[in-house]
């Protein structure tokens, strides 16, 4: 890599290329402009309109934003629709109907393919299904399933129905399963008896089981199974049935139900910065509004377009670029069971190649990934296949280093497809700050500008806007339709962690670190301002981790987990961590390390095992007692110690968590 590639002051400009400017469905810096003046001048005339164009509403709204009760905002409160209905019912008729929705990729390379009518047909059956089971308008379901057709189409008829889902990604823990369970109070779960990833044949049923084995489920009641595999699983009579036996007889015509436009459509639970999931609560139409708007803009879509999101339904990304957006834009969409190097690294590349896919979104870490392996490989490199469909690139859920950008573009976008770095967040619903492919002149490792109606600033601890060139905390002043409406069953949570009053109670506060850069006023996302951490783009919380340690009660007395920069992850978890017996050292500390890495796995997931634990007599402590996470962050980064240790007792204790093990 040359120096050049490296420097923190990026001043590389890649304008867009004529033949993405043509065409567009936002076309010039001009066209931008012209939507943020709108957006600027009749903020909900410019909402209302959108609302109008893009969605099919059953009883029209009439009031476009409330903000009597803020920082409870309502969008479109008196309207109803329905969001399936927005995402299949609407294509009937029209020559959508017979095209591929998805084309799915199995994890051993099997393809199966499905129109939108037949996926309509899909989702209604298993509506009917639902309500069969009794599941009614408002019940919450979770849903634990693998990247499947059959995981969407859960999804979908969940809305058909106005049931509420709350997908959790099929690699959290029985633990953390449990948790939302009963947090959701989810009347079904609706899982698969077991998953496939790269050659391998992982248990999802089982963990069910174990989840509601750890009691307490008082609401849930029925357990639908995909037969995934042939595998059998443990089936639990009176509670648990295979989708087979839950859809026999039923019929393939639905009416979708209709809903207030802020009937919640999802929860969604992620790290905050204390140990408690939040249950980010999502509406039915400014988050589908968004999701369809922002296919439209930020990956100007086409009807001609195949589009491939990579990211999992158990994540944000999965829900409006893969279950939502991409139906309700009308396009065929590529959906993916494995992972990306198997049978080898080459396996995106051959994907894009083999379905000709026009749009590919992935994150960073696996951009990053990826490179190493062309780098070892020539075999996996992308030269080595035909990624000529390609048009747009995206990557989402990190800063990309501008090294791994160049090379995305270089190698996979062949210099001639813009990438768009898309900057959003759970609670966002869809895209904030990111460049439109036709329009937006890009600079490496900047999500460059807020989308139109995007209210986003830069600003201090009193909300007070910094000037370009200054950091300072990213803030969106005025509401959107796809923001969070609540956090599940917390109100006072949901205003103290977005809402800051020292800010005047009404800017949503990212959690985000930002600056503008001087010149263009683009915008660049420096990290997490809270404790949370961003490893290969998962968000994990750090008192997460802590609380996994430590419930570990024979062995540890106390922990603290910081982030530290990686190469390939983006961020790396690092744990220190006091023993209730004597500090051990050697082959014995390995040996225990072991043990609390699968004791994290176990309580979380295996994103979240830390990758670096250092064993101390004590922590460093303030004198009040309060843990001194700066000077831990330094000794995670291997810096010289510049805080003052004066007021620390025993400061002895920085060599010992310094050692590595
Ligand atoms: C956090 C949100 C967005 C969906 C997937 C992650 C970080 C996300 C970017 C980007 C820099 C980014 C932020 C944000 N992040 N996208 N393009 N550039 N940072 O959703 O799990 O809710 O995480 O991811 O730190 O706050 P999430």
């Amino acid at each position: 890599m040359s120096a050049i590639e490296s420097v923190l002051v990026e001043n590389r400009v890649f304008p867009p290329p004529e033949a993405a400017v043509k065409g567009a469905r936002i076309s010039g810096m001009k066209a931008y402009e012209a939507l943020c003046a709108e957006a600027g001048q009749d903020f909900e005339g410019f909402w209302a309109r959108l609302a109008r164009e893009n969605l099919a509403w059953t009883k029209p709204f009439t009031r476009t934003l409330d903000e009597s009760n803020a920082p409870f905002y309502k969008w479109f409160a008196d309207g109803e629709l329905n969001a399936s209905a927005n995402c299949l019912d609407k294509h009937l008729g029209t020559p959508v109907e017979n095209k591929d929705a998805i084309v799915f990729e199995a994890d051993d390379g099997a393809v199966t393919r499905i129109t939108y009518k037949q996926l309509l047909a899909r989702v209604s059956q298993f509506a009917n299904a639902l309500k069969a089971q009794g599941v009614n308008k408002g019940d919450r379901v979770i849903i634990y399933m693998p990247m499947t057709i059959e995981g969407v189409v859960a999804m979908q008829a969940c809305a058909r129905i106005g049931a509420t889902h709350s997908v959790v990604f099929g690699g959290f823990s029985a633990k953390a399963l449990h948790e939302r369970i009963i947090d959701a109070g989810a009347v079904a779960v609706v899982t698969a008896n077991y998953q496939m990833r790269g050659g391998k044949e992982l248990p999802l049923k089982a963990i069910v089981d174990e989840a509601i084995a750890m009691g307490g489920c008082n609401t849930l009641k029925q357990v639908l199974v995909y037969m995934r595999t042939a595998t059998a699983c443990n089936m639990v009579a009176g509670r648990d049935q295979t989708f087979d036996e839950a859809l026999e007889g039923q019929s393939t015509e639905c009416v979708p139900v209709p809903v207030n436009a802020e009937h919640p459509l999802f929860i969604l639970y992620t790290s905050g910065s204390t140990g408690k999931p939040k249950g980010v609560q999502h509406s039915t139409a400014g988050y589908l509004l968004w999701a369809k708007v922002t296919m439209d803009w930020t990956f100007d879509i086409k009807p001609s377009d195949v589009f491939w999101c990579t990211a999992d339904i158990g994540w944000v990304t999965g829900h409006s670029y893969v279950a939502y957006g991409p139906l309700a834009a009308g396009c065929t969409q590529v959906v993916f069971e494995g992972v990306p190097t198997y049978p080898n690294a080459g396996r995106f590349w051959d994907m894009i190649q083999k379905h000709k896919v026009t749009v590919f979104y992935t994150a960073p870490t696996a951009i990053r990934s990826l490179i190493k392996a062309a780098e070892g490989d020539e075999k996996v490199h992308p030269a080595r296949y035909d990624l000529s469909s390609l048009r747009i690139l995206g990557s989402v859920g990190e800063p990309i280093n501008p090294e791994a950008w160049m090379w995305y573009h270089k190698h996979v976008g062949g210099e001639r497809c813009p990438i768009v770095d898309t900057f959003w967040q759970t609670e966002t619903g869809g895209h904030m700050i990111t460049p439109l492919p036709g329009a937006t002149p890009l600079v490496p490792g900047s999500c460059t500008l807020p989308l139109p109606g995007i209210m986003a600033a830069i600003v201090d601890e009193v909300g007070k806007d910094v000037p370009n060139g200054s950091g300072g905390m990213l803030v969106v002043k005025r509401p959107w339709p796809s923001m969070i409406r609540n956090i599940w069953g917390d109100p006072e949570r949901y205003k103290k962690s977005y809402f800051p009053e020292e800010m005047g109670g009404t800017y949503y506060l990212a959690g985000d670190g930002a600056v503008r850069s001087e010149d263009r006023g683009y915008f660049r996302i420096t990290g997490r301002i809270d404790d949370v951490l961003n490893v290969s783009g998962h968000r994990l919380g750090t008192m997460e981790i802590e609380s996994a340690l430590v419930s570990m009660t024979e062995l540890v007395a106390e922990a603290a987990v910081v982030g530290r920069p990686d190469d390939m992850t983006g961020e790396a978890v690092c744990a220190f961590v006091v023993l209730k017996r004597s500090r051990p050292t050697g082959e014995e500390a390995q040996k225990i390390a072991t043990q609390l890495r699968n004791w994290v796995a176990k309580e979380i997931g295996p994103i979240a095992k830390p990758k670096d634990i250092r064993f101390g007599d004590n922590l460093p402590k303030t004198r009040s007692g309060k843990i001194m996470r700066r000077l831990l962050r330094s000794i995670a980064r291997g810096e010289a110690i510049t805080q003052d240790t004066s007021t620390l007792e025993n400061p002895a204790i920085l060599e010992q968590l310094a050692e590595k093990l």
